[in-house]
């Protein structure tokens, strides 16, 4: 049963996905975007953010539900985590696509910086709202963003947790870098790294008397 801080922090949280309804319909005025966003438990000392939603995501209208939640869901097996017990958000809210003019589709870009900034009020104030003690970012989009640092790169950082300072509240949580699921599945070399940076987080959650 979810606490009373739990439900306010849900009512806070469902106040602000209308409010940026509202927002993103304003911008986008001429295409409707659809929107995918967090979902799990809004007083989670633990939150996992991702780059933007896919293609399965947007269907569902739940992140990572797609074949890169499908590496996410074994990560969080290592971890002993439950999807439900945690919060899990994407840095961009929307698919961001380009199309194929041979094939007439639709496919997955990385977010531009555009696209990236006017999701990052959002994604702080989601944070400011459940003010995890841990957020781990899950590739080089979310952890420039919440690093608020665009030099800094996952290759250099991952699996060394830092100091940050969300919004402009400068609310206070350490940021966990972690690569990107997905990118297990274009390069699998890096299996071993990524499985031993979830064991540093996993040490870490326990030494914080989170897991
Ligand atoms: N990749 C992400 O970064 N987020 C999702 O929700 C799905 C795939």
């Amino acid at each position: 049963m979810p606490g009373n801080k739990a439900k306010q922090k849900a009512k806070q949280l469902h106040k602000l996905r209308q409010e940026s309804i509202s927002f993103f319909r304003e911008i986008y005025r001429e295409e409707e975007k659809i929107l995918v966003f967090g979902e799990g438990n809004p007083d989670a000392p633990l939150v996992l953010v991702g780059e933007a939603p896919g293609q399965q995501e947007v269907v569902q209208q739940r992140p990572f539900v797609g074949q890169a939640g499908q590496n996410l869901n074994e990560f969080l097996e290592i971890l002993g985590i439950k999807r439900e017990d945690i919060y899990i958000t994407n840095a961009v809210k929307f698919r961001p696509t380009r199309l194929d003019p041979a094939s007439g589709r639709l496919s997955n870009r990385p977010p531009n910086r555009e696209e990236i900034e006017l999701c990052r009020g959002l994604l702080y104030k989601e944070l400011i709202i459940i003010r995890p003690l841990v957020v781990a970012s899950l590739g080089n989009i979310p952890l420039k963003v919440l690093a608020d640092d665009n030099r800094i790169s996952i290759g250099k950082v991952h699996g060394t947790p830092m100091d940050i300072a969300v919004g402009e509240e400068g609310i206070r949580m350490i940021l966990f870098p972690l690569y990107h699921p997905a990118s297990i599945i274009y390069r699998p070399q890096l299996k071993e790294v990524y499985l031993e940076d979830v064991g540093k987080l996993r040490r870490y959650l326990e030494e914080k008397g989170i897991l």
